[in-house]
């Protein structure tokens, strides 16, 4: 085991050097630090008799940014024990690009996004923000094996709902129809949207999908707006915001192949939905922190009414 670094005065420009050169040279480093839990009145940089204050959080995105893992802290009196480890790390974002990438015997199944405690709390957010009156329609594109269909119950509980689950791979929707056998599940690919059969909708989910390679997005996006949303209808998509690998959760999307977060895809994706939108009488909201949720609902008007989706159909 590494002799600990014992940090009390030093800024964080000094620290970060230090524990990066650690792991380098050992994939582990063990830090001795001040105990924020002393003083909770603090801002992090102010000094304590302890040294300088920081909240718990500071080591977890430094163990973040350093692609490591913070063991669970051991507090010793006035100081705090850290420990971060380097791991192998298997991403759930490097398979194959086969139609069952997602599918029910793939790596993806071992996750619940609605484990993170902003995503859940976000999605029930907007769903309660849609409004959505009994036997209300709606389509969920790229359900998956359905674990977000959860949320319905969650932010609706009693409440019945006509939902429509479309997805590429069939394994995974065979295990959302075991999981909600009242909903009704198809094998789509969202590329060939607009399908008729499928009608119109009060709410259109998408999580996680919209960006996908092989998606034509843009097309896509209006597509349901245009011919898949009911007049007066609402919108909830996320994109994700962070990469996924076993025992590390790491903020910040990724360009392909880029192993550092950059946004810059996703601010331009997202300005370019919330633009669209709002240009048809949509109000839009944007929260998130690992995932990035966008609820786009009908403004109301002066009068009560809400605005038709007739611009929208004009896929200006
Ligand atoms: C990252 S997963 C998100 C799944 C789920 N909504 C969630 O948030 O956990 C993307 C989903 O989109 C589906 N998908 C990818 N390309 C598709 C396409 N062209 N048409 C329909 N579904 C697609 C995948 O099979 C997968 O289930």
């Amino acid at each position: 085991m590494s002799e600990p670094l014992i940090f009390s005065f030093e800024p964080m420009h000094e620290i970060l050097p230090r524990v990066r050169a650690a792991l380098n040279g050992q994939g582990e480093a063990q830090l001795s630090v001040p105990n924020p839990d002393l003083d909770l009145q603090r801002f992090p940089g102010e000094r304590t008799p302890q040294g300088i204050w920081r909240p718990l959080q500071a080591w977890l995105d430094l163990a973040d940014r350093l692609e490591c893992h913070l063991m669970t802290p051991v507090v010793r009196g006035e100081r705090l024990e850290l420990h971060l480890r380097r791991l192998p790390g298997a991403s759930l974002h490097r398979r194959s690009k086969d139609q069952e990438r997602y599918g029910a015997d793939s790596e993806f199944q071992r996750l619940d996004k609605l484990e993170d405690p902003i995503l859940l709390d976000d999605l029930l957010e907007a769903l309660a923000r849609v409004r959505l009156q009994p036997g209300a329609r709606i389509l969920d594109v790229g359900v998956n094996s359905g674990r977000e269909l959860q949320l319905l119950d969650l932010a609706y509980p009693g409440h019945d709902f006509q939902v429509v689950g479309i997805d590429v791979s069939e394994s995974a929707l065979q295990l959302a129809r075991t999981r909600f056998a009242h909903y009704s599940f198809r094998t789509l690919d969202v590329n060939n949207l607009p399908h008729a059969a499928l009608g119109r909708f009060d709410l259109v989910l998408s999580l996680g999908t919209l960006q996908s390679s092989g998606i034509e997005q843009d097309r896509v996006f209006r597509t349901l707006l245009r011919d898949h949303l009911s007049p007066g209808g609402a919108l909830i998509l996320s994109l994700p915001n962070c990469r996924l690998e076993a025992g590390r959760l790491s903020y910040g999307a990724r360009l392909l192949n880029f192993r550092r977060p950059d946004l810059s895809l996703l601010l331009k994706d997202l300005a370019l939905y919330r633009r669209h939108l709002q240009k048809h009488g949509f109000r839009v909201y944007v929260t998130g922190k690992y995932e990035i949720v966008l609820t786009a609902v009908p403004q109301v008007g002066p009068t009560g009414d809400q605005p038709t989706l007739e611009s929208a159909a004009s896929g200006s």
